[in-house]
C-alpha cells in the first residue's frame, strides 16, 4: 500500500473551514486520515513542522506553448515548473501554435499530459477559430475532448454579436468563457500604462479605460445571456468595481487576477526591462490596491499566474517589439504571500483564492482535504528564504521580473493524487 505520512504541519482546508495542526495520511492515492501524533505504519514520512499543508493549488490560467512554440516551453517542462510551484492541477490557454480550436488539438494536449506532467492539465479551448474573432469553435465537440473553458485569451473578441453568440452556446455545454478584456482600438500600440510612466518614458501607453470598457460590455451580455463569465487578469480599478457591481446584482460573474497585478506598479518599467511587459500592462499603485482590496473582500475569485513564457532572444529586444508575457509558477507562492505580512488576508482565505475557487471555476475536483479526495497536497513554508533565479527553475523560459530577487516563502512539496512529485531538497521526482 502506498503511504505518506505528512507531519506536524498547520492544516489549512478552505473546503472544510479547518486551520489546525495535524498530521495527514494519504493512502493509495487518496486523503485518509488526520489526526495528531498519526502511527507511522510504514509510510513515507514528510516532515511538515512550521509549514502549511493545503489543497493543491489550481492555476486556472497558463501558457504551456505546445503544440508549437516549445523552445519558448513544453507541456513537460511547463509542467514540471508548475509542479515546483505547488500546483496540482492548471488550464492552459489555446493560443498554441496550430490553436486549440479542434477536438483533435485538445486530445493531443491531454494525451501529452498524461504522459509528459506531473501536474494534472485541463485545455481551455479557443471560442473562435484561430482566435480570430470571426468564427465560433464547435463547443460542443472540443467538450467531449476534454476543453474545460472557452477563452481567446492573448486577444480580445472585438465583435459583440460573435461574443453575444459564444455567451449563449457555452450555456449549452455549460463551461465558463473566459474573456480577455482589452480593446484593440483603445490600446492601438500601447505597451505600457498610459500615465506618468508612459510619459517619462517616451512610449505608447495603453489605457485603463481599453479593460474596463470591455469587462463592462462583457458583464452586460452575461447578463442577457446567463452564461459563466469569467474574466482574467484584471487589472483595474474601473474593471473591479463593474464586477463588484455585477456580482451585487447576482450575475455569474467571476474573476481573477495575478500575482504580477498584485504587487508590480508600472514603475517596474522605468529601467526598460523588457520582463516587466506584460497583457494588460502593470498598472497605476491606485489600480494595484484595488485589486488587492477586490481578492481580499471576495470580488475577486482566484489569484491565476498566467504563466506566460517568452524564449531569451525575443525579450531581449526594444520594449515597443519585445513580446507580452513573464513566467509565474515558481513565484506565485512568495510573492501573494505578501498579502499575509501585511494582514491584508487569512492565509486560509488566499488559500481559498489559489485552490478551492480555482478548482470551482473550472468544475473540476480540488481545492479540498476531505477524506476520500484524490489526495492533491501543498507543502508551504511560508517563511523560508531564497533568492530566485529563473536558470535553475523547471521553465524552459526566463522572462520573471522576480529574477535575482530574495523571496520569502517557498512551496517545499508537492503531491498529485498521493504521488510525491515535488519535493524542495529533491526536485521534481515524476514523470
Ligand atoms: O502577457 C500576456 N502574454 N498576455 C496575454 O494575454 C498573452 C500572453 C502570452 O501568450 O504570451
Ligand atoms: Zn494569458
Amino acid at each position: 500500500m502506498n503511504r505518506i505520512l505528512i507531519r506536524g504541519g498547520r492544516l489549512i482546508d478552505p473546503a472544510s473551514g479547518c486551520d489546525e495542526t495535524r498530521d495527514l495520511l494519504i493512502q493509495d492515492g487518496r486523503i485518509a486520515e488526520f489526526g495528531e501524533d498519526l502511527e507511522t505504519r510504514g509510510a513515507e514520512v514528510i516532515d511538515a513542522t512550521h509549514c502549511w499543508v493545503s489543497p493543491g493549488l489550481v492555476d486556472l490560467h497558463c501558457h504551456l506553448r505546445e503544440p508549437g512554440q516549445e523552445h519558448k516551453e513544453d507541456i513537460a517542462s511547463g509542467g514540471r515548473s508548475a509542479a515546483a510551484g505547488g500546483f496540482t492541477a492548471i488550464a492552459c490557454m489555446a493560443n498554441t501554435d496550430p490553436v486549440n480550436d479542434e477536438p483533435a488539438t485538445t486530445d493531443f494536449i491531454i494525451d501529452r499530459a498524461r504522459h509528459d506532467s506531473p501536474v494534472r492539465i485541463y485545455p481551455v479551448a479557443a471560442a473562435t477559430r484561430g482566435l480570430k474573432g470571426e468564427v465560433m469553435t464547435e463547443m460542443s465537440a472540443l467538450v467531449e475532448a476534454g476543453a474545460v473553458a472557452f477563452s481567446d485569451d492573448g486577444r480580445t473578441i472585438m465583435d459583440s454579436g460573435l461574443m453575444r453568440r459564444v455567451l449563449e452556446y457555452s450555456r449549452l455545454v455549460d463551461v465558463p468563457v473566459v474573456v480577455h478584456c482589452e480593446d484593440r482600438t483603445l490600446v492601438n500600440d500601447g505597451v505600457v500604462n498610459e500615465g506618468p510612466v508612459s510619459t517619462k518614458l517616451g512610449l505608447p501607453g495603453n489605457p485603463a479605460v481599453a479593460e474596463s470598457v470591455h469587462v463592462s460590455r462583457d458583464v452586460m451580455l452575461a447578463e442577457i445571456t446567463g452564461a459563466r463569465l469569467h474574466v482574467a487578469h484584471v487589472s483595474t480599478a474601473g474593471a473591479v468595481e463593474t464586477i463588484r457591481q455585477a456580482r451585487d446584482r447576482g450575475l455569474n460573474v467571476t474573476g481573477e487576477v495575478t500575482p504580477h497585478h498584485l504587487t508590480l506598479t508600472d514603475e517596474e518599467a522605468l529601467g526598460f526591462d523588457t520582463n516587466t511587459k506584460v497583457a494588460p500592462p502593470l498598472r497605476s499603485a491606485e489600480d494595484v490596491r484595488a485589486c488587492r482590496e477586490a481578492l481580499c473582500d471576495g470580488t475577486l475569485d482566484a489569484i491565476a499566474t498566467d504563466h506566460a513564457p517568452h524564449a531569451v532572444h525575443e525579450k531581449d529586444q526594444e520594449y515597443t517589439i519585445a513580446p507580452h508575457g513573464m513566467i509565474g509558477f515558481e513565484t506565485a507562492v512568495p510573492v501573494v504571500l505578501d498579502l499575509v505580512r501585511t494582514g491584508e488576508i487569512t492565509p486560509i482565505e488566499l488559500v481559498r483564492r489559489m485552490s478551492t475557487h480555482p478548482a470551482r471555476i473550472l468544475g473540476q475536483q480540488g481545492g479540498s482535504l476531505a477524506v476520500g479526495e484524490p489526495a492533491d497536497v501543498v507543502i508551504i513554508d511560508p517563511e523560508r528564504n531564497w533568492t530566485y533565479d529563473p536558470a535553475k527553475g523547471y521553465s524552459k523560459s526566463r522572462n520573471s521580473p522576480w529574477a535575482g530577487r530574495q523571496l520569502v516563502g517557498r512551496t517545499v512539496a508537492t503531491i498529485v493524487g498521493g504521488r510525491l512529485v515535488y519535493h524542495v531538497d529533491r526536485g521534481v521526482l515524476v514523470p
